[in-house]
């Protein structure tokens, strides 16, 4: 089902891949949520389960910052949040170790960053194999790293946007499932930009999800079925 589009978006606003069609949902999604601040992007994952276009329930969400938007939201939504606060951790992969034990009781299928600003490290990535996926706000791979709106701003483009990638160990530099674009306008500051690239980050993340889900599925019936693909008769 494609996000339908919204009016008061600019020209230049758009999904790539386009929209329709939605891969096929075959069955309900299990996911798990990370965030650390203000948490719309987890909500409109909650959105598009509850509502369509997803396929999906958000069964767990993990903050690492008490007191954020994204726990306030959970407990308004009724989603349950577990608090994993970095400050507690020695290390990252200390830090990963307890948000694995988070989403271990509920056997999600797929875990979304929505948000979390911390750098994960391989523990996390090799939990979750190509099922670890994150929104970042710039066109990937231009603008890695923190301050991608502000680093966009700076370098005077006139088109930039959001990424939504499967997490490996580059920085921000994992496979990209979709990217959406919007303009950046004369007398766009880092809040303003920010605010568009936020309303295309909500339409795209439950389009990636419902991407992700569907490469595990290929990947899976790939492994299950070892036959080489039919090529040209020989001879
Ligand atoms: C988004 O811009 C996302 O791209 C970045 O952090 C921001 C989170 O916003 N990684 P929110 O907490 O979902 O409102």
């Amino acid at each position: 089902m494609p996000a339908s589009p919204d009016p008061s978006d600019p020209p230049g606003c758009v999904q790539w891949p386009l929209p329709q069609p939605w891969p096929p949902q075959t069955s309900e999604l299990r996911l798990g949520v990370m965030a650390s601040g203000e948490g719309s992007n987890f909500e409109a994952l909650v959105a598009a389960c509850r509502e369509g276009p997803l396929r999906g329930r958000v069964l767990q969400l993990v903050v690492n910052n008490p007191g954020c938007g994204a726990q306030g939201r959970a407990e308004r939504l009724g989603i349950p949040c577990e608090l994993v606060d970095h400050r507690q951790h020695r290390s990252r992969e200390q830090l990963d170790g307890a948000l694995i034990e988070a989403f271990a009781p509920c056997g999600v299928d797929l875990v979304v960053m929505a948000g979390w600003m911390r750098i994960v490290s391989p523990r996390l990535i090799s939990a979750f194999p190509s099922r670890l996926i994150n929104i970042h706000p710039s066109l990937l791979p231009s603008f890695p790293g923190l301050d991608a709106v502000g680093q966009a701003l700076a370098a005077g483009v006139t088109l930039s946007g959001c990424t939504a990638h499967l997490v490996n160990t580059d920085l921000d530099g994992g496979p990209i499932l979709a990217q959406a674009t919007v303009p950046v306008l004369p007398g766009d500051d880092r809040n303003s930009l920010a605010a568009r690239i936020h309303r295309q980050e909500h339409r795209l993340l439950p389009l990636a999800v419902a991407l992700a889900a569907a490469r595990l599925r290929d990947r899976t019936a790939a492994a299950a079925d070892p036959s080489p693909p039919a090529g040209p008769p020989s001879g």
